[in-house]
């Protein structure tokens, strides 16, 4: 087995706080910025960067609130989410990525390539967001939409999740397959050890665009879906089986739907794709990005 790249944890300072992300890959190769959902981190793609890393310069934020972030006191929102990773983006100097994304990392990416078209190579995606006309074209399980019912009613949301840190113990490890370690339970719980600290992992499902609300949410993805429909950039879209947000055969019609995109399945998998599929994931985006630079006459190292 080849050895795997060294991943550097690095802060910056930025808006009166500060960003965590993780770095490792070619320094002078293309980005591939990895953008991760509620409420994981950029340790969600550990086992995925060393993977792209012989392609790519692979950056991995924590979004704020999130991960080894700072915790500023603002409401979450996904405006705010969107403030601060365009903050990073441009003190990190980045002007174009790949971007590959899960859950909220993937309406950020959506949002992003919808302002900056030419920022996008390309747009690896899984488990994504869109407006929900209804409740019903939310997650498979009838249980799960029960849950988020619950999270975004005032009173419930907040014993749910500020009180009993529901989304770190019981959606997280309810959305993977596999048993997570101790060891990895306790990296996902480390930022949300208080009250306080969990306000950004209630404020996500509250912001999920379902039957028109938030409205502001709605419509700004709304937007960013139309600029994804008419967007030419390669996309490449994961799906698990039977995936919580996206089914296989959804995931079929919406690859139908866009330019210069195909799928690729991988299996039993339910929303976190990234903890039960890893290399799939790793290996594929590897070759994907290759395939591309090879294409666009900037050939690097092939993926291990
Ligand atoms: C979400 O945050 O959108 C989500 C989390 C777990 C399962 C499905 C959706």
């Amino acid at each position: 087995m080849s050895k795997q790249a060294d991943i550097t944890l690095r802060h910056h300072v930025l808006l009166g706080t500060s960003m965590a992300y993780r770095e490792t890959g070619q320094a002078e190769a293309p980005v591939a910025l990895f953008l991760h959902g509620n409420p994981t981190s950029s340790y969600i793609w550990r086992n995925i960067m060393p993977l792209v890393a012989p392609v790519a310069r692979c950056v991995a934020p924590d979004l704020i609130g999130f991960g080894q972030s700072g915790k500023p006191d603002i409401a979450y929102r996904f405006a705010d989410q969107a403030h601060y990773l365009d903050a990073l983006i441009d003190d990190l100097g980045i002007n174009s990525a790949y971007l590959v994304a899960q859950d909220w990392g993937t309406a950020l990416a959506f949002h992003l390539a919808a302002r900056r078209p030419d920022f996008v190579r390309g747009l690896a995606f899984m488990e994504f967001i869109r407006p929900m006309p209804q409740w019903s074209d939310f997650h498979q399980q009838e249980m799960a939409r029960e849950t988020f019912r619950k999270l975004r009613t005032a009173g419930e949301g907040e014993a749910m999740v500020l009180d009993g840190n529901a989304f770190v113990e019981r959606v997280l490890p309810g959305s993977i397959l596999r048993k997570l370690s101790e060891a990895e339970m306790e990296a996902y719980r480390a930022p949300f050890k208080t009250r306080d600290s969990r306000r950004p992992t209630l404020a996500l499902p509250r912001e999920l665009p379902i039957a028109g609300e938030p409205a502001d949410v709605w419509r700004a993805l709304e937007a960013a879906h139309a600029a994804l429909a008419a967007s030419t950039y390669p996309k490449l879209l994961f799906v698990g089986e039977p995936g919580a947000l996206v089914s296989p055969d959804f995931a079929s019609r919406f690859v139908a739907g866009l330019h210069n995109a195909a799928l690729i399945h991988l299996g039993p998998g339910l929303h976190y794709l990234q903890e039960d599929h890893p290399e799939a994931i790793g290996r594929s985006v590897a070759g994907w990005i290759a395939g591309i630079e090879a294409a666009r006459g900037r050939p690097h190292r092939q993926a291990a």
